[in-house]
C-alpha cells in the first residue's frame, strides 16, 4: 500500500509489517524519515515534527547521509549513489521535483536538473515488505558521461551498533557466511570481473550487533544484476549508515548520448524483525512468488556427467551412466562439457555448438531418445559466451571477443569471452542456441561462464550491453521454448543473483561437491537464496576435488537440503551403493515438496559438531529436518535439537519410526535423532501432525 500526504510532502510505502517513510524537504530532497516496523500515515506524519527546526545549522549538515537518492552536488560529501558529467566538465546535479506518478504498488518520483536537460526518476514497487527500487535517466541535452548511478541508496535508523553480514568466497569455496561490524568509512564490495562473482555476491545485510537467527532486525538488500556492481556500506561519524548499490563497478562509466534512456536494474530493500532466519525466509519467499520465472514447479532429481567423464564423453558411456541413473530413480539426465565440436580437452571447440561427429555421428538424437525411453528428461551444458581460440567460430570471427588494440588477448582456461554487446555476436548466439533447441529434444540446459572479462575497457557499452544481451537471449529463448528449464552456471556458483534468478530455475553451487565443505557453502547460500534453486550433487568418495572420504547417507542428507542431484562415475559404484542411493533418491522425493517449497529454519549452523535444518510446510502440517554430525567430540552425547515454528499443541508423527512426539518438547527440548556413533554420521527425520 502506498499513501500520499501532499500537504507534508510525505509518501509512505507498507508493507503487512514494515514501512518506509520518505519525505521531500524544502530543497526537493528525498528524505528517509523511517524505515522500519509499520507506521500508520499518521504515524509517519508525526515524524515530521522531530526534524530540526528551520535555522538549526551545526557545522556538520545533521542530514548528511538520511536521503534516498544522493547526488553528487552542494554540501554532500558522502557516497553519492548518483554521479554524472556533464559535456561542459560539470558535475554538480541541482534536482528539482516535477512530480510523481502512483499506484497501489507503485511510486515513481520524478526530478529534473534545473538547468541540465536531463531528468531522474525513482521508481519504487512493493511486494509485501519487499520494496524494489530502480532508477530511469533521460538525457535530451549532449552526451552525459554517467559516472555512477546505484538502483537505491537504503537509509538506516540510527541504532546502537552497525553489523554488517554478508558472504566471500573464491572457486570452490563460494558463499561463506561473514559479520562483522561495520566500521567507519565505505566498505566497498565489488566485483570487477564482468559477471557476478565467487568472491562476493551483490547483497548485505545490516543488524544493530545483537540479532540472532531467531531474534532482531534485520536490514538487507539486493541487487538483480549479473554483471559487475559495487555495493557501499557507508557508516559516518554522525552514526548515519547507507547501503548504496548499483550495476557497474570503479572506473567504468558510460555515455548517456542525446534522446537517451538508462534504466538500472532493480535493487530490492527489506526489513525484517525475528532475526537472521526470518530475513533468509522473507527473501525465499519474495523469490519463489515474484522472482523465479516456474517458482511452483517442483525441480527434478537431476543426474551430470561432469565429474564422471571429464571430457571423455561418448554415447555408450553416457549411456550406461543414464541407465544407471534412471534406476536410481533420477529424473533429469544432463551431459556436461564434451559433446560438441572438437572438445575433447579445454583447448578446443568452444563456439563450435554441433555434436562432435566422431562421438556422435547420428547427432545427439539417439543419445535423447534413449534418455527418454528411460523415463527422464535431457539436459545439455552449454557455454554460449565464450570462445576458444581453437574454433572454427574464432578462426571466421576473430574480432568477436572481448578486446583492445594494441593489447594482449589474455586466455584463461584457454579461452577467450565473446562480446555480447555487438548486435551481430547476440543474434549469433540467439540463432544458434535456438537451432540448437528446435532440433534436438532437449528439455533442460546448463549454462555454464567460466571466465571473468579482461581488456574490456572502460565503457559501458561492454559491461552493461553484456549483461543486457545475456539477459535478452535467455528471455528470447525461454519464449521460443517454453518448456525448457535453465540452470545458471559460472565455475560453480559464480553468477547466483536475483538477476539471473529472474531468467533460471536453478544455479549450480559450487564445483566443490565435497559434503562436508559444503555445509558452510549452503549455509552461506541459504542467508538470501531458497533451497528451490540450490544444485546440489552427490559425488564419489574420496572427493575427486578434497581426497575427502565421506560416507553415503551423509553425502546425500547434505545435498538433500537444495536441489538433489548425482554427480558421481555411478558405474564404478558398488551395488550396495547404488541400491542404498535409490532408497535415498525416494526419501528425498518424499520430503522435496517440504524442502522446495517449505519455510527453512536453520537449526544448528555448522561448524560445531551438530548442524540442521528444518523445512516446514506452508501449512505447518509437515516437517522435515535434515542433521549432519561432523564429528564427536569427548564422546558426548549428541544434544536435543529444538524444533521451530510447530504448534506446542499439535502431535507429530516420525513418519520411519511411527513415533508421536508432542510440539511443545519438540519446541523446547528438540529432536534426538538417533544418529550412529561415528563421525559423519547424519539422518533424515519427517515428521507429519497427526
Ligand atoms: C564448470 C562447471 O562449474 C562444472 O560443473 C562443469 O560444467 C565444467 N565447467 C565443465 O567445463
Amino acid at each position: 500500500m502506498i499513501y500520499h500526504d501532499s500537504q507534508h510532502r510525505l509518501w509512505v510505502l507498507s508493507g503487512p509489517s514494515s514501512s518506509y517513510v520518505l519525505h521531500l524537504d524544502e530543497a526537493d530532497r528525498p528524505r528517509v524519515m523511517h524505515w522500519g516496523p509499520r507506521l500508520t500515515p499518521e504515524q509517519a506524519a508525526s515524524l515530521l515534527l522531530r526534524l530540526p527546526r528551520p535555522g538549526f545549522r551545526p557545522v556538520e549538515d545533521p542530514m548528511e547521509g538520511s536521503f534516498d537518492l544522493i547526488a553528487t552536488g552542494g554540501l554532500c560529501y558522502g557516497q553519492a549513489g548518483l554521479q554524472v558529467r556533464f559535456a561542459d566538465g560539470t558535475r554538480d546535479l541541482e534536482l528539482v521535483f516535477t512530480g510523481q506518478r502512483r499506484t497501489d504498488r507503485e511510486l515513481v518520483l520524478a526530478y529534473a536538473d534545473r538547468h541540465y536537460p536531463l531528468t531522474v526518476e525513482c521508481h519504487y514497487r512493493l511486494y509485501g515488505d519487499v520494496i524494489e527500487r530502480h532508477l530511469v535517466l533521460r538525457n535530451e541535452g549532449e552526451p552525459v558521461t554517467v559516472v555512477r548511478a546505484d538502483s537505491a541508496t537504503w537509509v538506516l535508523p540510527r541504532m546502537n551498533g552497525y553489523r554488517l553480514g554478508s558472504v566471500r568466497g573464491q572457486w570452490g569455496a563460494e558463499t561463506r557466511l561473514h559479520r562483522t561490524e561495520l566500521p567507519y568509512g565505505e566498505t566497498v564490495l565489488t566485483s570487477r570481473r564482468g559477471v557476478t562473482s565467487h568472491q562476493a555476491n551483490p547483497w548485505a545485510m545490516v543488524d544493530d550487533g545483537t540479532a540472532g537467527e531467531e531474534h532482531g532486525a534485520v536490514y538487507s538488500c539486493a541487487l538483480a544484476w549479473s554483471g559487475s556492481w559495487r555495493l557501499t556500506a557507508q557508516r559516518l561519524p554522525t552514526e548515519r549508515v547507507t547501503l548504496s548499490t548499483g550495476a557497474g563497478h570503479d572506473p567504468v562509466t558510460w555515455e548517456l548520448g542525446t534522446g537517451e534512456e538508462h534504466v538500472t536494474p532493480v535493487c530490492a530493500g527489506l526489513f525484517t524483525e525475528g532475526g537472521f532466519g526470518a530475513a533468509s525466509r522473507a527473501w525465499h519467499d519474495h523469490q519463489l512468488r515474484h522472482v523465479l520465472p516456474h517458482a511452483g514447479e517442483v525441480r527434478p532429481v537431476l543426474y551430470n556427467s561432469w565429474e564422471a567423464t571429464g571430457f571423455d564423453v561418448s554415447m555408450d558411456g553416457q549411456i550406461r551412466l543414464a541407465e544407471s541413473a534412471a534406476r536410481m530413480g533420477v529424473e533429469l539426465f544432463v551431459v556436461d562439457d564434451g559433446w560438441f565440436g572438437a572438445r575433447t580437452h579445454d583447448a578446443a571447440g568452444l563456439g563450435d555448438w554441433y555434436p562432435n561427429p566422431h562421438r556422435f555421428p547420428d547427432g545427439l538424437g539417439p543419445l535423447i531418445d534413449r534418455v527418454h525411453e528411460l523415463g527422464m528428461r535431457f539436459g545439455l551444458w552449454v557455454e554460449p559466451e565464450m570462445v576458444n581460440p581453437d574454433s572454427d567460430l574464432y578462426r571466421a570471427h576473430p574480432d568477436w571477443v572481448i578486446h583492445r588494440p594494441h593489447r594482449r588477448r589474455t586466455e584463461h582456461r584457454n579461452q577467450l569471452v565473446l562480446d555480447l554487446s555487438r548486435p551481430e555476436v547476440g543474434d549469433w548466439l540467439f540463432r544458434t542456441l535456438d537451432e540448437l533447441l528446435a532440433k534436438n529434444a532437449i528439455d533442460f540446459l546448463k549454462w555454464d561462464m567460466n571466465r571473468p572479462f579482461t581488456e574490456a575497457g572502460p565503457d559501458e557499452r561492454l559491461w552493461l550491453g553484456h549483461v543486457r544481451t545475456l539477459y535478452d537471449v535467455l528471455d528470447r529463448l525461454r519464449a521460443a521454448h517454453p518448456h525448457v528449464r535453465i540452470e545458471s552456471c559460472s565455475s560453480g556458483g559464480g553468477r547466483v543473483d536475483l538477476g539471473i534468478l529472474r531468467r533460471t530455475d536453478q544455479v549450480w553451487t559450487s564445483d566443490n561437491t565435497d559434503a562436508l565443505d559444503r555445509l558452510d557453502i549452503q549455509h552461506g547460500f541459504s542467508q538470501l537464496y531458497p533451497a528451490r534453486v540450490m544444485g546440489a550433487w552427490v559425488t564419489d568418495s574420496p572427493n575427486p576435488y578434497t581426497g575427502r572420504e565421506i560416507p553415503l547417507d551423509f553425502r546425500f542428507h547434505v545435498a538433500m537440503a537444495g536441489v538433489l542431484a548425482i554427480g558421481g562415475a555411478l558405474t564404478e559404484w558398488s551395488r550396495a551403493d547404488l541400491d542404498r542411493a535409490a532408497e535415498l533418491v525416494a526419501d528425498y522425493k518424499r520430503i522435496r515438496p517440504l524442502v522446495q517449497h517449505g519455510r527453512q529454519y536453520r537449526l544448528l549452523p555448522p561448524g560445531g559438531e551438530l548442524s540442521a535444518v528444518q523445512y516446514l510446510a506452508a501449512d505447518g502440517g509437515e516437517a522435515a529436518v535434515l542433521v549432519h554430525r561432523r564429528g564427536r567430540r569427548f564422546g558426548h552425547p549428541d544434544p536435543g535439537i529444538p524444533m521451530r515454528a510447530l504448534d506446542p499443541d499439535g502431535r507429530y508423527r516420525d513418519t520411519a519410526t511411527g513415533e508421536v512426539h508432542h510440539g511443545a518438547v519438540l519446541l523446547t527440548h528438540g529432536l534426538f535423532p538417533d544418529l550412529a556413533p561415528g563421525d559423519y554420521a547424519s539422518a533424515l527425520l519427517h515428521l507429519v501432525r497427526e
